[in-house]
C-alpha cells in the first residue's frame, strides 16, 4: 500500500500549493492586496483598467502606458461576428454562466494567437478576453430578451460601455462609479477556485482559452459563483425589513447555509464587503428605498450573533447589481467579467514559471484482490 504522502485537508484547506506574486489575502486581518497595493488605496484612486495593467505587468503604468492601455482594451470588445451569429442561435432557455462558457470556448476557434502560448500572445488574447467577456454578458441579455445586441463604445471606460451595452442608454455616473469599483473588488483573489483550475489547466501547457473556460466551469458552482444571485432571491423572498430576524433565525434553526457569508480564507470581515455596503446604500439612498440595505443589515447581526460569521464579498454586491437595473442571473458572469483579468494574470504567472500541478490522494481503497474470473463470480 502506497504511504500516504502527506496529511491531505479536505478540499485542500490551509495546504500551500504553490507560490504567487499577484495577490496577498491576510484572512485574519482582513487584508487584500494586489501585487502588493492594498485593495483601499486601489478602490479609492484607481480604475478597473488601471488594476488590469497592474495584475498583469506587476506595476502601476505611467500615464502614457495607462492611456495606451486603456484605448487598446476598449479597441479589444468586439466579438467576431461568426461568434455573435453562434450566441444568436442558442436556446433562450440557456443560464448566460452557459452561454458564457460555451462563448469562450468558442472564441478560441476565431482567434489567431489561440495556440501560441508566448507571453506577448498571451497578453494580445488577456487584452481581446478582459473587452469581450463583457460584451458576451450583455449581448446575451439582450438576445434572449428579443433585443438586438448593441455594439462596443470604444470612447466609454470598460464600467460604463458595460452598462451601456446592457441597457441601450448613458449610463448614470453613480452607476458607473460603483461598476468600476465592484470590477476593481472582485479582479483577483489568490487562488480561489477558479483561479486554481485556470492555474491546473495552464500547467499542462494548454491554452489560454482552454483555461479561462475552465475556470467560468469552475465559477458556475454556488459555493463558488452564484451567492450573489442566491441573495438577491433571499431578498425578494423576505421582502420586508421587518420580516428579516424571523426569516435569518428560521434559517439558521434549520442549519442552512446563508449565502454571502463564511469564507475558506478570511476569519474576519471580507474587505470588499465594506464598500460594496456603502455602495448599496448609496444606491438605495438614490433610488429610494433603502429596504434591501437594512434587510441585509440585519441579516448580518444575527448571523453574527449565532454563527460567528462575516460577510463575504457576495452578501451586497448582488443588491448594487439590483439597483442598477441587471437581472439576478448575470450576476456569476459579471463576476467573470471582473476575473478574467485576475485569471489570465494566473496564467501568464504559470505558464512563465511551469510546473505541470499533479498532487497525490491518500489511496483509502483495498490493495492486492485476486481476480475472479465471471464464471465464479454469481
Ligand atoms: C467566493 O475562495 C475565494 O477567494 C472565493 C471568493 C473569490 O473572490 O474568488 O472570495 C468568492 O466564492 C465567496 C464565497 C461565496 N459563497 C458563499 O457565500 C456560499 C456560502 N458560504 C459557504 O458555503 C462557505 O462559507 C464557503 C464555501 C465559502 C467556505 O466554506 P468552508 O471553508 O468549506 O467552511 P465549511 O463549509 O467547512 O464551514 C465551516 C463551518 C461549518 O459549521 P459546522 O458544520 O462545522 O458546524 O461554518 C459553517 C459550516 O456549517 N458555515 C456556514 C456558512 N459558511 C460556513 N453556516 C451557514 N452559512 C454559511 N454561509
Amino acid at each position: 500500500m502506497p504511504a500516504p504522502t502527506s496529511p491531505s485537508a479536505a478540499g485542500l484547506e490551509g495546504v500551500v500549493v504553490g507560490s504567487s506574486s499577484i495577490c496577498f489575502i491576510d484572512g485574519r486581518e482582513g487584508r487584500l492586496l494586489y501585487r502588493g497595493y492594498d485593495i483601499n488605496d486601489l478602490v479609492e484612486h484607481s480604475t478597473f483598467e488601471e488594476v488590469v495593467f497592474l495584475l498583469w505587468h506587476c506595476r502601476l503604468p505611467g500615464k502614457k502606458e495607462l492611456a495606451e492601455h486603456e484605448r487598446t482594451l476598449a479597441a479589444s470588445r468586439k466579438l467576431p461576428g461568426k461568434v455573435l451569429a453562434l450566441l444568436k442561435g442558442f436556446p433562450h432557455k440557456a443560464t448566460p454562466t452557459e452561454v458564457l462558457r460555451t462563448t469562450v470556448s468558442a472564441l478560441a476557434l476565431y482567434d489567431s494567437d489561440a495556440e501560441n502560448n508566448s507571453p506577448e500572445a498571451s497578453v494580445r488574447k488577456a487584452m481581446r478576453l478582459t473587452g469581450q467577456l463583457a460584451t458576451i454578458v450583455a449581448a446575451w441579455a439582450r438576445i434572449r430578451a428579443g433585443k438586438t445586441p448593441l455594439a462596443p463604445n470604444a470612447r466609454l471606460s470598460a464600467a460604463a460601455n458595460f452598462l451601456y451595452m446592457l441597457h441601450g442608454k448613458k449610463p448614470d455616473p453613480l452607476w458607473i462609479k460603483t461598476f468600476d469599483i465592484a470590477l476593481v473588488l472582485h479582479a483577483d483573489h489568490e487562488l480561489n477556485a477558479s483561479t486554481f483550475s485556470a492555474r491546473v489547466t495552464a500547467s499542462t501547457l494548454s491554452d489560454l482559452h482552454s483555461a479561462i473556460t475552465s475556470a467560468v466551469g469552475t465559477l458556475k458552482g454556488p459555493l463558488h459563483g452564484g451567492a450573489n444571485e442566491a441573495v438577491v432571491r433571499t431578498l425578494q423572498e423576505i421582502g420586508e425589513p421587518a420580516r428579516a430576524e424571523v426569516w435569518i433565525k428560521n434559517a439558521l434553526a434549520q442549519k442552512r447555509r446563508i449565502m454571502g457569508f463564511g469564507h475558506r480564507v478570511y476569519k474576519t470581515e471580507d474587505p470588499r464587503a465594506a464598500h460594496l455596503r456603502r455602495m448599496a446604500e448609496a444606491l438605495g439612498r438614490q433610488a429610494g428605498d433603502l429596504k434591501w440595505y437594512e434587510i441585509l443589515r440585519t441579516i448580518e447581526r444575527v448571523v453574527r450573533e449565532e454563527k460567528g460569521l462575516y460577510p463575504n464579498v457576495d452578501l451586497y454586491s448582488g443588491t448594487c447589481y439590483y439597483a442598477m437595473g441587471i437581472p439576478p442571473d448575470l450576476y456569476v458572469p459579471i463576476f467573470a467579467v471582473s476575473r478574467i483579468s485576475g485569471w489570465t494574470a494566473h496564467v501568464l504567472e504559470q505558464h512563465a514559471d511551469n510546473r505541470l500541478i499533479r498532487p497525490r490522494a491518500d489511496y483509502l481503497g483495498p490493495t492486492r484482490l485476486r481476480y475472479v474470473s465471471i464464471d465464479e463470480r454469481k
